[in-house]
């Protein structure tokens, strides 16, 4: 489904070159749950990003289900992001003005659906990450783990081609945690395909397939272990 190729990125600070990413060689098949761990500056963002189309790569080449996108324009790739990417942040990154229910409507209306079906979908959505009790709350009146499902329906609200989360738990407690790892693999076992971002082990550990990056580089890239997985999707 996706392929990159010797992807590289480098940022010119002045005389000094930083290599954020160095010659990425990466596949991903539709379904997979993969999780990119890595220590801190050894380029995970900056690849997620690249994946996403937020950033583009200095050199490589980005085949997006056998159509090389690597130099497209701005609007092109836009374009290509509404409709094959939905993205996860650490801080949710909820519009603060609108509720729960308005914040998943808004991909819908860049979408171009009619009001009535925007509601209907969103509603959809909601009841999926089990927020249907909440769809007036504005986001200073959810918690972070609300917060955190209604940015995941939101995401999901054009049927991505694939799902990204950088650090998706990161500002939230364990339990919350736990709840929206089991909700992104039961997306997963439904088919969604799945490339998320963590620097915490037992986080990783939910994906089923383990990428480790290290210096912008990619030091490992092996199944998770099948046991291990399933103890994490009983909650044990
Ligand atoms: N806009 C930029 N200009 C210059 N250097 C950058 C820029 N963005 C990132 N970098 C550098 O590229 C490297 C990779 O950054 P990246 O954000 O991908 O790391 P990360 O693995 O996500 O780290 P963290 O776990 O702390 O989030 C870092 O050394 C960072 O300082
Ligand atoms: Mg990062």
């Amino acid at each position: 489904m996706i392929s990159l190729k010797g992807i590289c990125k480098h940022y010119y600070m002045g005389e000094v070159v930083i290599n954020a990413l160095d010659g990425i060689d990466l596949s991903i098949e539709r379904g997979e749950f993969i999780s990119i761990m890595g220590p801190s500056g050894s380029g995970k963002s900056t690849l997620l990003n690249i994946l996403g189309v937020l950033d583009q790569p200095t050199e490589g080449t980005y085949l997006l289900e056998d159509v090389d996108i690597t130099d497209l324009g701005d609007r092109e790739l836009a374009r290509i992001r509404n409709r094959h990417f939905g993205f996860i942040f650490q801080s949710y990154n909820l519009f603060p003005e609108l509720s729960a229910l308005e914040n998943v409507m808004v991909p819908l209306a860049y979408a171009g659906r009619p009001k009535s079906e925007r509601i209907k979908r969103a509603k959809e959505l909601l009841k999926m990450v089990d927020m249907s009790h909440r769809l007036k709350h504005f986001p200073n009146q959810l918690s972070g783990g609300e917060q955190q499902r209604v940015a995941i329906a939101r995401a999901l609200a054009n049927q991505p081609t694939l799902l990204l989360a950088d650090e998706p738990t990161g500002n939230l407690a364990s339990d919350q945690s736990e709840e929206i790892m089991q909700l992104l693999c039961k997306l997963n076992q439904q088919g969604t395909t799945i490339v998320i971002v963590t620097h915490d082990p037992h986080i990783g550990s939910f994906g089923r397939r383990l990428i480790r990056l290290q210096d912008g580089r990619i030091i490992s890239d092996a199944p998770i272990e099948q046991s291990r997985q399933d103890e994490r999707r009983l909650g044990t």
